[in-house]
């Protein structure tokens, strides 16, 4: 089967419900705190994706069974640090950040050493943020300049640390409170505002961590060594996948869109609030309360005028992995649009800030860059008719996803090629994509 699409017309009106995939960060962190907790864990929803079954994969490779019934993965878990560890393991993470970066907390005691390797992507990215904190802990590591592969063993002598994450990082954030669940004492990090699902998930299991709010630093406590017990979890669908069919929407023309069950966590819905900034007008209805995750119905229908934006840098965390479709909304706006202190988005599966600047010059838009910071010139009569090829050597499943959306919305021929990419987060996008009538060669 080919590995590259072609998009030949942009999608006409559409007015539909859908459902998107399940949350990324949730699904990885539910596997990962089942095959922690004591006796069997059962997780519906769970994502099928690329990154979610490299998980699977990594715990069972670390002792941990699970069986699939019906839609609900049944995790066994005997409790903290009871992986079953043989000599010369080697886990793949694939491309996956979190699950690197997160299942090296669960490692810090190891009795034998372990591999920890990746796919092309996972091995070009920066692990300084998460080595040096593990070896504040006392773990021992090996890596060649910060980078996959990495050679952890664990110590007996964990000691707990205060650490102030000052990147603005759940998975290094989510790295050292997972650390700290093996670690006796209180851990202490005082951390910039990211996402917080870790927290929320160890709060619904009643382990004892705090966490106090002081200015713009979230001061979290851990204490370690407490077991808890198995748990059931529903998963909620993704926002980072719900962005890409909002923008869709917003920018087809004549069209709604309800997405059904999406988690609307405050750390996560800097789309929405840049995106309402612009004049999008996004609603959330039905909102509930799961665990501690706040989950909604999200509204979008077409907006003819959308106005550009000067993005507060307090949204970037919360927004950080929707900024590249963010953007072509801001190609679209009236008006000069400015994002800032964007860097964090060259450390993600492909130097996306680079990328995103290319993107927009190569369909036309002019773009200014002094460092991590961009000014989009917005055009809103933008319409192509020339032929594109998008080639996505790093395979980022957002590139394209991106490259879809600015294809079905702005005209022209293009091939995109790596559909595969899209088996990393979000493997029903295409289908959903012709549900709602776009047509895709
Ligand atoms: C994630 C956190 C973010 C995000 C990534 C998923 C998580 O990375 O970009 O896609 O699940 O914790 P950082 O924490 O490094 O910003």
């Amino acid at each position: 089967m080919s590995n590259h699409i072609f998009i030949n017309e942009k999608i006409k009106s559409f007015n539909k419900k859908i459902k998107v995939g399940s949350d990324k960060s949730i699904s990885i962190r539910s596997i990962l705190l089942a095959s922690q907790a004591a006796g069997t864990s059962k997780i519906s929803n769970l994502l099928e994706s690329e990154d979610v079954l490299n998980t699977l994969k990594v715990i069972k490779k670390l002792g941990i069974n699970y069986k699939k019934k019906r839609n609900i993965y049944y995790i066994e878990g005997f409790g903290l640090n009871s992986f079953n560890i043989e000599k010369n393991t080697t886990i793949n993470a694939g491309n996956s950040g979190t699950l690197a970066r997160l299942i090296l907390g669960l490692l810090v005691k190891s009795k034998f050493v372990i591999k920890l390797t990746g796919d092309k992507s996972l091995s070009k990215r920066d692990f300084s943020r998460v080595i040096k904190p593990l070896k504040l802990f006392g773990v021992n590591i090996k890596s060649k300049n910060n980078s996959l592969p990495i050679e952890i063993v664990g110590t007996k002598f964990l000691r707990p640390i205060t650490y102030d994450e000052n990147i603005g990082s759940a998975q290094v954030k989510s790295c050292i409170i997972l650390s700290a669940l093996n670690t006796p004492g209180t851990t202490i990090i005082n951390s910039k505002f990211s996402r917080n699902h870790t927290e929320l998930m160890l709060k619904s299991l009643n382990y004892p961590i705090k966490v106090q709010k002081k200015g713009k630093v979230n001061k979290i406590f851990i204490n370690g060594l407490k077991q808890f017990k198995s748990f059931e979890y529903n998963v909620p669908g993704d926002i980072s996948s719900a962005s890409f069919f909002i923008v869709l929407t917003l920018l087809s023309k004549k069209s709604r869109i309800i997405i059904e069950g999406v988690n609307v966590n405050k750390s996560r819905i800097g789309i929405i609030q840049i995106l309402n900034k612009m004049g999008a007008k996004i609603k959330l209805k039905n909102k509930k309360l799961y665990k501690g995750e706040d989950v909604a119905d999200i509204y979008v229908r077409s907006i003819t005028k959308l106005n550009s934006v000067n993005c507060p840098s307090k949204l970037n965390s919360s927004a950080i992995d929707e900024f590249l479709i963010i953007f072509l909304v801001a190609a679209k706006a009236y008006g000069v649009s400015k994002f800032k202190d964007l860097g964090e988005m060259n450390k993600k599966e492909s130097k996306r800030l680079d990328l995103a600047v290319k993107f927009l010059r190569l369909i036309g838009i002019k773009v200014e860059r002094f460092r991590n910071d961009i000014n989009i010139h917005g055009n809103p009569k933008l319409i192509l008719s020339k032929n594109l090829e998008i080639m996505n050597f790093l395979k980022d499943h957002r590139i394209f996803f991106l490259s879809c959306i600015a294809a079905l919305t702005l005209g022209g021929k293009w091939k995109i090629n790596d559909k595969k990419s899209a088996n990393t987060s979000f493997p029903q996008f295409l289908k959903i994509l012709k549900f709602l009538g776009a047509n895709i060669n």
